[in-house]
């Protein structure tokens, strides 16, 4: 059986290549299993539900410390799935809640009912979508979350007057812009350098910043030619890759930021031996890292002597805040009165760190060591961390982005 196949709930039609617009229904909503469709849409229901044509891996994690259970996609999933289609499976974000809040039902991201798409323009703040009642959770982030609007119907970006669709679709201009994105992908007001501002991030800092014009969908959905469905003697059409690669797809990583250094010479002004490290955001258009509070990339800077051992180290932590104010310790008391204690805490006590690259920009770091007369090898690494509050020697959730190094002389 099919994961979180449930039949007989939806009516599908015997010979669907022959069906009028209306035979299909689907009235369990965005609960309605992707299973339902994958039956006709076969292609897009593959890279869905395993992945096919991308390097996504969802390793098993650890919430904490290296005595934590390791938390893995359960059978009959795959591990190679997107995550919209793990959505309601993965245990991360299950235990997350249960740990910090008390079980209840926070993700509603994950499993919202159907909505019609924010505008543009008019809809500056985006609100959470209302979520599914529980039992209806574990499918997750169905086709029917993206593609079912509020009156049943199916959006798309074609006129259904040019398909031969077995459902009443409807055609939506947006749909193919990233205001289809927004309701999950962000979480209003705009607060810079906060979690939950992809959308936002997007919006302000890359497109109407003049970055560029790509929307969501040209980086994490780019097109293909086929039929839009098997089997039901319809042309071959150009169709968005249902993908979807983001931080658990390592060739998506690689292409978001650069990394270099440089020594600065100071003209004897500064005791030391001032060095500059410089991370571009050459490749996404939203800050690096996005999303999630809990991702977190780690630059490592390593100075090597002749012999090859390392005599001076250090280290920065890019992620995005947990609430509207930089993490820190300082806050440590107050967090113990919040409602969401255990989330505060935990940002809070690994303290105060850099906040994401945005679109477009380049942070400059400037970072003196002392250092004896001789010459160095100074290493640069990038190292990107799925749970950065988890145990740092727990690897399987870190990926190496970048490294650089250049040679040094200290007279
Ligand atoms: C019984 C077969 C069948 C089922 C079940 C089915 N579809 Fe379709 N669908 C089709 C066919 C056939 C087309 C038209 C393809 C064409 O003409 O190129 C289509 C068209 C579409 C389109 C394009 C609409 C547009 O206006 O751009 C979308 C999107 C779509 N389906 C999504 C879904 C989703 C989501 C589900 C499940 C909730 C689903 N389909 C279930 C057969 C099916
Ligand atoms: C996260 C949102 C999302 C999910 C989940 C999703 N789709 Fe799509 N789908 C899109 C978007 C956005 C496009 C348009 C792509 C583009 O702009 O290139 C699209 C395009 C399509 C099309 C072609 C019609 C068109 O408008 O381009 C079909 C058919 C389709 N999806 C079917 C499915 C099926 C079947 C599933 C589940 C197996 C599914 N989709 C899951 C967002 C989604
Ligand atoms: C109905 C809500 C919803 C919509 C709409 C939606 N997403 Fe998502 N998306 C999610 C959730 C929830 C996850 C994470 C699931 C998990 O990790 O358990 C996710 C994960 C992702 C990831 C993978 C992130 C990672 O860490 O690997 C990418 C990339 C992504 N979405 C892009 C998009 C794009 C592009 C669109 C619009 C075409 C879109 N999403 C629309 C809810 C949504
Ligand atoms: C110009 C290309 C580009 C555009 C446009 C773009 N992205 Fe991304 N996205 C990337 C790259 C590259 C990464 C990998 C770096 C990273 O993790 O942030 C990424 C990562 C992500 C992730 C994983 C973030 C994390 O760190 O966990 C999500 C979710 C995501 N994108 C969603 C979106 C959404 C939603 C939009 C539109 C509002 C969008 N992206 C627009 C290129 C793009
Ligand atoms: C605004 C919508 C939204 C809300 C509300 C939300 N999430 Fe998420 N969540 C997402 C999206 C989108 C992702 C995908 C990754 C990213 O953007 O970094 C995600 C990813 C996650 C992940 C990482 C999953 C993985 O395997 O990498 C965890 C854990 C998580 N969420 C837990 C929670 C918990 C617990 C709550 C309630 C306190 C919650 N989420 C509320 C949208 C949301």
């Amino acid at each position: 059986m099919l994961a979180g196949c449930v039949g007989g709930t939806t009516s599908l039609s015997p010979t669907p290549s022959e069906a009028q617009a209306g035979q299909v229904t689907f009235p369990l909503g965005t609960a309605t299993p992707s299973e339902v469709c994958g039956r006709c849409h076969a292609a897009v229901y593959a890279e869905v539900a395993f992945g096919t044509g991308a390097d996504l891996k969802w390793k098993p994690i650890i919430y904490k410390s290296l005595t934590d259970p390791l938390l893995a996609i359960p059978g009959p999933f795959f591990d190679t799935a997107t995550g919209h289609h793990l959505a309601g499976v993965d245990p991360w974000p299950l235990r997350a809640r249960d740990v910090e809040n008390n079980g209840a039902s926070c993700n509603t991201c994950h499993y919202p009912e159907a909505f019609e798409l924010p505008d543009l323009e008019r809809d500056q703040v985006i609100h959470e979508p209302t979520p599914r009642t529980r039992v209806e959770e574990v499918v997750g982030v169905t086709c029917a979350s993206c593609h079912l609007t509020p009156d049943g119907r199916i959006r798309g970006r074609y006129d259904p007057r040019e398909l031969l669709a077995p459902h009443e679709s409807v055609r939506d201009p947006n749909f193919g812009t990233s205001v289809t994105c927004a309701f999950c992908h962000s979480k209003g007001p705009r607060v810079v350098g906060k979690q939950t501002q992809t959308f936002y991030e997007w919006r302000d800092d890359y497109f109407n910043a003049g970055l560029g014009p790509e929307q969501c969908q040209d980086c994490h959905m780019p097109p293909v030619v086929r039929p839009l469905a098997e089997d039901q003697g319809t042309a071959p059409r150009a169709i968005g890759q249902h993908l979807w690669p983001g931080s658990h797809a390592a060739s998506l990583i690689r292409q978001a930021l650069t990394l270099s250094i440089r020594q600065v010479h100071g003209y004897g002004r500064t005791a030391g031996t001032p060095l500059e490290i410089h991370i571009k955001n050459v490749g996404a258009g939203h800050s690096v890292p996005s999303g999630s509070n809990r991702r977190g990339i780690w630059l490592t800077a390593d100075v090597i002597d002749g012999g090859g051992t390392t005599i001076v180290h250090n280290e920065w932590l890019f992620a995005p805040w947990y609430a509207s104010r930089p993490d820190d310790r300082a806050f440590l008391q107050a967090d113990e009165n919040l409602p969401d204690a255990v989330a505060a805490l935990q940002a809070d006590a690994q303290g105060p760190h850099e906040t994401p690259v945005r679109a477009g920009e380049e942070r400059v770091l400037t970072w003196t060591p002392q250092l004896p007369a001789g010459t160095f090898t100074v290493r640069v690494t990038l190292l990107y961390d799925l749970n950065r509050y988890n145990d740092r020697s727990f690897t399987p959730d870190q990926t190496e982005l970048a490294r650089s190094s250049i040679s040094i002389q200290i007279p």
